[in-house]
C-alpha cells in the first residue's frame, strides 16, 4: 500500500518522527513560528492525514480545504482546537493523547500552588535584582499548605493526580465533578464530593482540571470568585477561559482572594496586562506538560493513532470512532 501523505505542524521529536517517517510520507513544518494559518490551510490540501497541535484549529474551514484527510491527530489531550462533529460528519478521525501527560500536568499544578503559597518567584526576584540585605523574622511570610483543604474542580485522570500528591501534604480533599468518582477511587484519593458552593467556600487552594466545553466557559467568574475565602489560591492548569481573567485580576487586586497560579489563558499567548504586575499570581506559559519525557510520550502517542489509523486498525484515542468508514 502507498504510504499516506501527512503534515505535522511542528518537527516534534527525533522519537516520533522516526516512528511517521517508517510508516508515513510526512511533511514537517519547521519554520521558526508555529505554522501560519494560510500555509496549513494550504499543506493540508492534499494530505491524507494532520498531526498538529493545539493551537492548530481543525474546523469546517480546514476540512473543506482538505477534502482527503482522513485523520486528524492533535498532539495534546485537550481537544477543544477540533471541531468534532465536523470532523464526523466529514468522516475524519480525531484523536488527542490522553494518560500521558497526567502526572506531569499534575506536577505543575502543585509547582504553580507551592510557588504561590510560598511566595518563590517574589523572593527570586529579590536575590536576582540585589535587594536581598539579610534574613529578616516577617520577610516574605506565605501560607501553609500542609493540613488545608484542596478543592479540585474535575476530578478526572489529572485532578485525581493531583489528590494524589496532596496526602503527602496531610490535606483534606474535597472535589466536584459532573459525576461523583467511584466509591474506591474517592477512598483511593481520600477525597469527598461536595457542591460547587462548598468547595468554593470551603477549599483553601482551588485545582481546576475541567476540559474547555460551553459549559465550562467562564465556569470561575466574579460570582464565584466572590464566595472564595480571602485567603484561599486559584490555580489553572486546565483552560484559560474557564476562569474569566479579568474578574480574576480584580479580585486578585482588591485581595478578594489570596493569588492565583495560572499556566492558560484566555487569549494565549496574550496576558491581561492587569495580571503582570501582580505579586500574589505566578504566571508559565502553558507549560503544564513540558517535560521532555512527556512531550516525547504525547507526540508518539500522536504518531501511534495516525498509524494504527492507516494500517486499518481503531486509532486508540479515536474521539469519533463512529468517523471510521466500515470496509
Ligand atoms: C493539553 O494536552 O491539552 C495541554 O494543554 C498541552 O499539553
Amino acid at each position: 500500500m502507498n504510504r499516506p501523505a501527512i503534515l505535522v505542524t511542528h518537527p516534534l521529536f527525533p522519537a516520533v518522527r522516526e516512528l511517521l517517517d517508517t510508516h508515513c510520507l510526512p511533511e514537517y513544518w519547521r519554520g521558526a513560528q508555529p505554522m501560519p494559518r494560510a500555509e496549513l490551510l494550504d499543506r493540508a490540501a492534499e494530505k491524507d492525514g494532520l498531526v498538529c497541535l493545539l493551537s492548530d484549529k481543525v474546523n469546517e474551514e480546514l476540512l473543506v480545504r482538505a477534502p482527503k484527510l482522513r485523520i486528524a491527530a492533535t498532539v495534546s489531550v485537550g481537544y477543544d482546537n477540533i471541531d468534532v462533529p465536523a470532523c464526523t460528519r466529514r468522516r475524519v478521525v480525531a484523536t488527542n493523547t490522553p494518560r500521558v501527560l497526567d502526572d506531569t500536568t499534575a506536577d505543575l499544578a502543585w509547582a504553580l500552588l507551592m510557588a504561590v503559597a510560598r511566595r518563590v518567584v517574589e523572593g527570586d526576584t529579590m536575590i536576582r535584582t540585589g535587594k536581598w540585605t539579610g534574613w529578616e523574622i516577617d520577610q516574605f511570610m506565605g501560607t501553609d499548605v500542609w493540613g488545608k483543604t484542596l478543592g479540585i474542580i474535575g476530578f478526572g485522570r489529572i485532578g485525581q493526580e493531583v489528590a494524589r500528591r496532596a496526602s503527602g501534604f496531610k490535606m483534606r480533599i474535597i472535589y466536584n465533578n459532573r459525576k461523583h468518582a467511584s466509591a474506591e477511587a474517592e477512598k483511593e484519593f481520600r477525597a469527598t464530593f461536595v457542591n460547587r458552593e462548598t468547595l468554593l467556600s470551603e477549599a483553601d487552594f482551588i485545582s481546576l482540571h475541567v476540559p474547555l466545553t460551553a459549559e465550562t466557559r467562564h465556569l470561575i467568574d466574579r460570582e464565584a470568585l466572590a464566595k472564595m475565602k480571602p485567603t484561599a489560591f486559584l490555580i489553572n492548569t486546565a483552560r484559560g477561559p474557564i476562569v474569566d481573567e479579568a474578574a480574576l485580576a480584580e479580585a486578585l487586586v482588591q485581595k478578594k482572594i489570596a493569588g492565583a497560579g495560572l499556566d492558560v489563558f484566555e487569549r494565549e499567548p496574550q496576558v491581561l496586562p492587569a495580571l503582570l504586575p501582580l505579586s500574589n499570581v505566578v504566571l508559565t506559559p502553558h507549560v503544564g506538560s513540558g517535560s521532555v519525557e512527556t512531550r516525547t510520550n504525547m507526540g508518539l502517542r500522536a504518531a501511534r493513532n495516525v498509524v494504527a489509523f492507516f494500517e486499518g486498525k481503531q486509532p486508540p484515542d479515536a474521539l469519533n470512532p463512529e468517523a471510521i468508514e466500515k470496509p
